[in-house]
């Protein structure tokens, strides 16, 4: 029997594993299909809440690795994970994106010969201070399939050296789950909620090492943030890494300040919901910048490059860098404009990314037909 390992750990990873492991199941009832949780992220927050709001399946297995340096962390999931694969090696491992448990997976899959398809590959900020741009070079290094979410993605690749026939095209599996989602995120109506109105306030994300772990650089952004919230108001859930980065004074600092509100981490309905109705984004997160372009609500992302530059040239994202002042002005334009951008859908961000994933995967097993021998 056919048997796949999908491996997941943090947030962003759950959103783009969902749709495929969906596929998956209904498409392949005769491959044995485990979803394997690191537990890089654990909080019920951060991951529970996904997973029954995604209408996954609780994971078949769960490392419970938490947090810890890149090095604890990375190294840990791959002890475990080399347990796992040992036990019961499977014909290929699929992991998503660009966290610590991305490549984890991938090293110590590859290392014992068993074949890696990595979902989100080729994408590349060209910043090798941030990690996840060590995590994508290194997963996309040794992967055997490797899926692209946009043109950038290929390119890329071929310029590594990477043959073109390990290259597939899919689509963006983010997309998918955003696509089926977004009907009953917006039927929460959050601005209600919150007591504001659609197209007339902000919603900010933050959690980059660059932007929350330099007192200077966060200083200047909240800073920054009380300035957009004279004009609109502020929604910020806040990730735990930045939580844990502010004083408490600080804390009380924001909460006092007029315009803004300062929550925990939302439930993902909830935060599609809020973007979807919102007058700007100002993130440093990767998939929002995908997210607002489907949404087609303008993003301000405060990161001197993104590794998503379809979302600049075809979508509602502009780079303010790191300069607050920037990331003010153009929050500031995009709430005055009070309208909708007419920012084009990349090509196949259509809801059938991990259909064709699955295409790909069924072709390449038929094919072999003694699956296990790579690619
Ligand atoms: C990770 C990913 C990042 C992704 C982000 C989404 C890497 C290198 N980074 O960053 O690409 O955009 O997830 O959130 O893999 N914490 C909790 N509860 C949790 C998880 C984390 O409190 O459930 C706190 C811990 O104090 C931890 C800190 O957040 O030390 C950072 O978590 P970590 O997984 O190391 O990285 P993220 O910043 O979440």
């Amino acid at each position: 029997m056919i048997h796949l390992d999908l491996v997941v750990g943090a947030r962003p990873n759950f959103m783009k594993a969902a749709p495929v492991l969906a596929e998956l199941r209904s498409r392949r009832p005769d491959w044995r299909i485990r979803l394997i949780h690191t537990g890089q992220h654990y909080d019920e927050r951060m991951s529970d809440l996904f997973f029954s709001q995604l209408g996954v399946a609780e994971p078949d297995v769960n490392l419970g690795v938490g947090s810890g340096t890149h090095a604890v962390q990375t190294a840990q999931v791959m002890v475990a994970l080399e347990e796992q694969f040992r036990a019961a090696p499977p014909n290929l491992v699929v992991v998503f994106g660009d966290v610590n448990s991305t490549l984890a997976g991938a090293l110590v899959a590859s290392k014992m010969q068993i074949p890696v398809a990595h979902v989100e590959a080729g994408l590349r900020s060209f910043d090798r201070s941030m990690p996840e741009e060590i995590n994508r070079i290194i997963t996309d290094t040794v992967a055997d399939w490797l899926f692209t979410s946009e043109p950038s993605g290929e390119t890329n690749l071929r310029s590594e050296g990477v043959p073109a026939e390990r290259i597939r095209f899919v689509g963006n599996t983010m997309i998918d789950t955003l696509l089926k989602h977004r009907p009953t995120a917006e039927g929460l109506d959050m601005p209600a909620r919150f007591g504001v109105s659609a197209g007339r306030y902000a919603v900010v994300t933050l959690h980059r090492p660059s932007n929350v772990d330099e007192p200077e650089a966060l200083r200047g952004i909240l800073a920054g943030l009380m300035e957009v919230a004279e004009v609109a108001p502020v929604l910020f859930p806040m990730h735990p890494r930045t939580r844990r980065r502010l004083e408490d004074r600080r804390v009380v600092e924001l909460e006092a300040a007029a315009g803004i509100t300062l929550m925990e981490p939302l439930g993902y309905l909830e935060f599609v919901g809020l973007m979807a109705a919102a007058g700007v984004v100002i993130t440093d997160s990767g998939g929002i910048q995908e997210e607002t372009t489907i949404l087609g609500v303008p993003c301000v992302t405060m990161r001197a490059n993104t590794e998503r530059p379809v979302t600049l040239t075809a979508g509602t994202n502009v780079l303010a860098g790191t300069d607050p002042r920037r990331m003010v002005a153009e929050a500031i334009a995009a709430l005055g404009e009070q309208r909708r951008s007419a920012a084009r859908i990349p090509d196949l961000w259509d809801g059938r990314a991990a259909s064709r994933i699955v295409d790909v995967l069924d072709e390449v097993f038929s094919r072999q037909g003694e699956p296990g021998t790579g690619c």
